[in-house]
């Protein structure tokens, strides 16, 4: 028999004020209000959805860049519990991480282990990213199964065929 786990979307277009943040935060809220168990991941520096959550910035002990960086941190550290809607924030320290990532092994598989631990106790789980097709998006390219790219004008679309290669790769 098959294990359950939840389904993993990443929102990704590497244009950036296309919407990305607001759906990731929308569909989380509107899955909630399905009775569904979710959690939210921003891999995005500029923290939005983060910020979107109510969480302060400079309150952030753990995040993210931190479950990237520190292979034996567990990620129960980074998650942000709310009733039914998790978070695992970013923060600006997310970039510095990001320019480290280059020279990380495996920096686009690390997200995906650290989920590993935790998938079975959400339905869904939804990652924001950056406006960038830079590590950060990379990893979470490799972390999803699924996508939903957010378009507001021709120039948004710009791109897509190489985003969908790289998540077929
Ligand atoms: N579906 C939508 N319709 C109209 N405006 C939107 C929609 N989604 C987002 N916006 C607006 O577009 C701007 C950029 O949205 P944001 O989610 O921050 O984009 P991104 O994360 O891609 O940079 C914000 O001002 C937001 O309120
Ligand atoms: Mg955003």
């Amino acid at each position: 028999m098959e294990l359950r786990t939840s389904p993993i979307i990443a929102v990704c277009n590497q244009k950036g004020g296309v919407g990305k943040t607001t759906t990731a935060i929308n569909l989380a809220q509107a899955l909630v209000l399905q009775d569904l168990k979710i959690l939210l991941i921003d891999l995005d520096p500029q923290g939005n959805t983060t910020c979107g959550f109510g969480i302060k910035l400079e309150s952030i002990q753990t995040s993210v860049a931190d479950l990237i960086r520190d292979r034996d941190l567990l990620v129960d550290k980074a998650i942000y519990k709310g009733d039914r809607l998790d978070i695992i924030p970013a923060t600006p320290y997310l970039a510095r991480v990001e320019r480290e990532m280059i020279g990380m092994t495996n920096s686009e598989l690390r997200l995906m282990r650290k989920l590993d631990g935790v998938r079975e106790r959400y339905s869904i789980i939804i990652i924001d990213t950056p406006p960038t097709f830079g590590p950060l998006m990379n990893a979470a390219l490799n972390t999803a199964q699924h996508l939903i790219v957010p378009v507001d004008s021709f120039f948004s679309l710009i791109g897509i065929k190489e985003l969908l290669a790289e998540m077929k790769g």
